[in-house]
C-alpha cells in the first residue's frame, strides 16, 4: 500500500520528537521537515532520508498529506491554518494556540479544508494518566471529589522565546495546559477558574502557578505548576473520591498507587517500548487513515486553552472566572 507523505514544521525539541513518531507510524512516511534555521532542518531530515526546506510555504508546496505543527506557540494559528488550506491534516503542538478566538479560526479552518485537526495533549497517552482516566470513568474511586496535580521542572531554557509570555503564553499556556486538558478530559467541563501565581510579580522566567478549578459534576481540581524546581521535576496527581483514593508520583520507582473500601495496589505501568509521543502520533494516523474518532480533538484542544485564559484572567485580576 502506498505510504502517505507526513511533515515536521519546526526543526526544535519537538520536531525531533515528531519526526521520530512519524517515521514509526503505520500508512506514513517522514518526507519533509521545515525550520527558519535550514541547518536544524536538514540534520534532522538526513536523520530520516527526508527533504529540508528553510520555510513553511516551501513545505506545504511539496505535496505532503499530513503535518505536525512543533513551532513557537505563537505561530500555531497561522502555520496551522496555512497548512489547512494546503489540504494537510494537522496535529499541532500544545497549547494549541494562545487565544480562544484563534483556536476557533483553526476550528473553522479545518471544517472548510475538511481536514483532521488534533492537538497533542501528550499527557493523555502518558500510561499512568491514562490508566487513571480509565479508572475514574469506570467508577475505580467512586464520586471523585479533590483532584490535585503538579507539573514541575526548571524553566525551559533551551528556547529564548519561552520567556516571553507573547510567545508562549507562559507557564499557564505552557505547562498547565497539559494538566488542565487531562483534568477536563477525566473529569468534565469546568464552571469556575480561580488562580494565582508569580507572573504578576514580574518573575518572567521564575515561574509558578496555582490554579483551583470547579467542574460541572461538583469536583473541586487544582493544578499546581512551577518552572522554579530545576531538581524537581516531575508530575503527581492525587485523586479522592468516595470510594477510593488514586495517587501517582513519576518520580517514584512504584509510580501508581490506590486504596479503595475493599482493595490497595500498586505499580508502574511505563514500559520502555510504550513512548507516549509516538502513541500520540499513530493514534493520530490511525485516525486520518480510518477516518475514525481523534484521540484529542480540536475541540477539546481549545477547552484547555479558554481555561488557561481564565486562569490569566483570575490572576491579573484577582477573581474567580466563571466560564
Ligand atoms: N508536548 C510536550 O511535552 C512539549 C514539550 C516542549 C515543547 N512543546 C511545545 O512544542 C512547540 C515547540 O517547542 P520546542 O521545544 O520544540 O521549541 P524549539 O524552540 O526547540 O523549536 C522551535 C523551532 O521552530 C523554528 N521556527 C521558529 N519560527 C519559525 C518559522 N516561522 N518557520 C519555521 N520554523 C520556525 C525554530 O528555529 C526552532 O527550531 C511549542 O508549542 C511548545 O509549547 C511541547
Amino acid at each position: 500500500m502506498t505510504k502517505l507523505k507526513a511533515g515536521v514544521i519546526g526543526a526544535g525539541g519537538m520536531g525531533a520528537t515528531h519526526a521520530r513518531g512519524w517515521m514509526k507510524a503505520e500508512g506514513f512516511e517522514l518526507v519533509a521537515v521545515a525550520d527558519v534555521d535550514l541547518p536544524k532542518a536538514e540534520a534532522l531530515a538526513e536523520k530520516y532520508g527526508a527533504q529540508a526546506f528553510g520555510s513553511v510555504e516551501a513545505l506545504l508546496s511539496s505535496g505532503i498529506e499530513a503535518v505536525s505543527v512543533c513551532l513557537p506557540s505563537a505561530l500555531h494559528r497561522s502555520v496551522s491554518e496555512e497548512a489547512l488550506q494546503m489540504g494537510c491534516h494537522v496535529l499541532c503542538e500544545k497549547p494549541m494556540a494562545l487565544s480562544v478566538a484563534d483556536c476557533d479560526a483553526m476550528i473553522e479552518a479545518a471544517r472548510i479544508a475538511g481536514r483532521r485537526l488534533s492537538v497533542a495533549q501528550v499527557v493523555r497517552f502518558f500510561p499512568e494518566f491514562a490508566n487513571a482516566h480509565s479508572l475514574v470513568q469506570s467508577g475505580g474511586v467512586g464520586k471523585p471529589a479533590v483532584v490535585r496535580t503538579r507539573r514541575g521542572g526548571g524553566f525551559p531554557g533551551w528556547s529564548s522565546w519561552f520567556g516571553d509570555e507573547a510567545q508562549s503564553g507562559g507557564i499557564l499556556f505552557d505547562l498547565a495546559v497539559h494538566d488542565l486538558d487531562w483534568l477536563l478530559w477525566t473529569f468534565g467541563p469546568v464552571e469556575r477558574v480561580y488562580a494565582k501565581g508569580l507572573t504578576e510579580r514580574g518573575f518572567e522566567r521564575l515561574d509558578h502557578a496555582l490554579i483551583t478549578l470547579r467542574h460541572a459534576s461538583g469536583a473541586i481540581s487544582h493544578t499546581e505548576v512551577t518552572w522554579a524546581d530545576p531538581k524537581g521535576g516531575g508530575a503527581t496527581f492525587e485523586i479522592a473520591g468516595d470510594a477510593g483514593l488514586l495517587a501517582h508520583d513519576s518520580r517514584k520507582e512504584v509510580s501508581l498507587s490506590f486504596r479503595t473500601e475493599t482493595r490497595t495496589g500498586s505499580g508502574r505501568p511505563l514500559i520502555p517500548s510504550d513512548d507516549p509521543y509516538d502513541k500520540q502520533i499513530a493514534a493520530f494516523a490511525h485516525a486520518i487513515l480510518s477516518g475514525g474518532p481523534l484521540a484529542v480533538t480540536a475541540e477539546e484542544g481549545r477547552s484547555a486553552v479558554a481555561v488557561a485564559a481564565a486562569a490569566r484572567e483570575s490572576l491579573k485580576t484577582g477573581r474567580a472566572i466563571a466560564l
